[in-house]
């Protein structure tokens, strides 16, 4: 994950949030599943004039020295919120396939956000796409493979499709969404765009283990079949990267609670 934090940063021209200018100098964050907490340091970092950034997670993996401005709280974002706290932005990135019920998520995430304040959800969008040439089909019915069996066990992965519809039916306004592609691999001639290739290959290929493991295994696949599919389709996004050209998409979809100064 900390490797995808890099590559999101360098994907979105050194930036950590789409809409970063809209932020004041001592915003008050929250990061949902924050993971290692390397997003809420960073940004909190960036506050110069202090602020407070909250990453909440499952898990307490985050560093102990952290800005003054950063804290981490153990929190399960499913439970209903503790809406006595307004933030100024929220940010979820990452977490397709770790909710039940997104709707539910936006209508808390509403509830936590000041008059006017902003929500931003970063996700991948794990079907990638050929510039040239074709996606290798052992890609493809993995993909397939992966909504079906994320969607039957309940936490679908294939989610940034009704982040927008949600978001809406939430209550947000001025909902948008940012499509940023990243080549998958080195074949791209632009120095920078070769660096993110190279950076989203190895993210992708730890990604495809970290993602297909747990929820095939509980769908009843042996370690074995299970194996053998994350090594054929590793092998097939480290294969003929100048013939087929493969990107994958980084998507942001931004929106704004109704009210506050503008
Ligand atoms: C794929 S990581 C994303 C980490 C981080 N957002 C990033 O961009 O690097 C997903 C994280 O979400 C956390 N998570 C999953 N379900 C959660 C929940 N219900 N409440 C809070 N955190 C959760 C996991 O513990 C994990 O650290």
């Amino acid at each position: 994950m900390d490797l995808r934090h890099e590559l999101s940063i360098m994907t979105l021209g050194e930036r950590l949030l789409v809409s970063q200018d809209s932020l004041s100098s001592a915003p008050r964050v929250l990061d949902v599943g924050t993971g290692t907490g390397l997003w809420a340091i960073d940004i909190a970092d960036k506050c110069s004039g202090g602020g407070e950034v909250v990453g909440i997670d499952l898990s307490p993996i985050q560093p102990r020295w952290v800005p003054p401005n950063c804290h981490f709280l153990v929190d399960d974002a499913e439970k209903t919120w503790d809406d006595s706290k307004k933030y100024n932005l929220v940010h979820i990135r990452y977490m397709e396939g770790a909710f039940t019920d997104w709707p539910w998520i936006f209508e808390q995430v509403m509830t936590v956000l000041e008059p006017g304040g902003i929500i931003e959800v970063h996700g991948i969008d794990f079907c990638p796409y050929a510039q040239e040439g074709e996606v290798p089909e052992v890609i493809l019915t993995w993909i397939a493979q992966l909504y079906d069996i994320t969607k039957k066990r309940g936490r679908p992965i294939d989610v940034i499709g009704g982040y927008e519809t949600w978001m809406e039916a939430a209550g947000f306004v001025d909902v948008e969404k940012h499509e940023f592609a990243q080549p998958l691999g080195p074949w791209a001639k632009d120095k920078r765009q070769k660096t993110i290739g190279v950076l989203n290959l190895e993210a992708t290929l730890n990604g495809v283990e970290a993602y297909t493991l747990e929820p095939f295994r509980e769908a009843g696949w042996s370690l074995k079949e299970a194996t053998v599919l994350i090594a054929l389709v590793r092998h097939a996004c480290q294969e003929n990267w100048y013939g087929n050209q493969l990107h994958t998409k980084l998507v942001v979809v931004t929106a704004r609670k109704p009210g506050g100064a503008r």
